[in-house]
């Protein structure tokens, strides 16, 4: 729980506000963008939020925090809100909120289907959002996107039963016992609405979800930069190789969709031939970097 003791200096005053414990993912500013930016090296509340909308805004931010750094002065009952995770994106594509602290506050994802849910990346293995999920069908298959984003997933194979997926150069000791590797860098259809792209570069295993031709789920090789207003691969955060990185870019520019739904940054949905743009412009600023 976040301590009003350890209160950030930079928020405002009122309800809500951020502790020292912040450790700067920035899921509270995606989450509620109109009551938390970025203060530098942490977050704060730089407006509090004026409406029930913005209040439950707020609320969502502080029960995903991974490291529980988000706190109201007085006590507020969060139930009601966390009953409102997996909330939905479009169509039958959800975000879990609950992110883990093992992931650094990736968010992970849900997909609804008849042949079964789909979990993309894990979020903390929470009571509200496990009740949720199993609600809402369960999980049968949970994707991995890279090494980064495992978080809970032994939990959740566990509860669930769910096969999971990840590509075998992003194994190691905490993925142990994952049931289906994969290999290479061929895609890999998993069924008709289902493409698993390998995508090296953020890690050797990185792989993207592509679902309907629509959905891209692209883990930590791609997200959309308000700053650069769009899509961005960090070098940065490049921990494998950006060679690389570059080429998987290439082949899935190949590729028609119309969302990107990363694990850290922020998600997009553009236009089909407005993506293509954004891809072939965002290779152009991969060359540069
Ligand atoms: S979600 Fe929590 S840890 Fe992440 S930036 Fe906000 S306050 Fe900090
Ligand atoms: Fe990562």
């Amino acid at each position: 729980m976040a301590k009003i003791a350890n209160r950030l200096s930079s928020n405002v005053s009122g309800e809500f506000f951020v502790d020292s414990g912040c450790i700067d993912c920035g899921v509270c500013q995606r989450m509620a963008p109109g009551t938390f930016d970025d203060a530098g090296e942490m977050a704060r509340v730089f407006r509090q939020p004026e409406d029930r909308a913005a209040f439950d805004r707020a609320l969502g931010a502080l029960v995903s925090c991974p490291v529980s750094a988000i706190g109201t002065v007085t006590r507020v009952d969060s139930g009601s809100v966390e009953r409102l995770f997996p909330e939905r994106i479009d169509g039958p594509v959800f975000e879990c909120g609950f992110t883990s602290p093992k992931s650094f506050g990736a968010m992970s994802y849900l997909i609804q289907r008849p042949e079964g849910n789909i979990l993309v990346d894990s979020p903390r293995f929470a009571k509200p959002i496990v009740d949720r999920l199993e609600a809402l069908g369960g999980v049968a298959l949970l994707f991995l996107t890279h090494s980064d984003d495992v978080a809970d997933h032994e939990k959740f194979h566990r509860h669930f039963g769910c096969e999971r997926i990840l590509h075998e150069a992003d194994s190691g000791l905490g993925t142990r016992g994952i049931e289906r590797l994969l290999a290479g860098q061929e895609a890999v259809r998993l069924d008709i609405d289902l493409l698993l792209i390998p995508s090296p570069g953020h890690t050797p295993g990185s792989t993207c979800l592509l679902f309907r031709d629509r959905y891209l789920f692209t883990g930590d090789h791609l997200s959309y930069s308000p700053a650069a207003k769009g899509l961005r691969a960090s070098r940065r955060t490049c921990w494998y190789s950006w060679k690389e990185q570059i080429r998987s870019m290439e082949r899935l520019a190949a590729y028609r969709f119309e969302w990107v739904l990363p694990g850290h940054g922020w998600r997009i949905h553009y236009p089909a031939e407005m993506m293509e743009e954004e891809m072939a412009r965002c290779l152009g600023s991969m060359a540069l970097a």
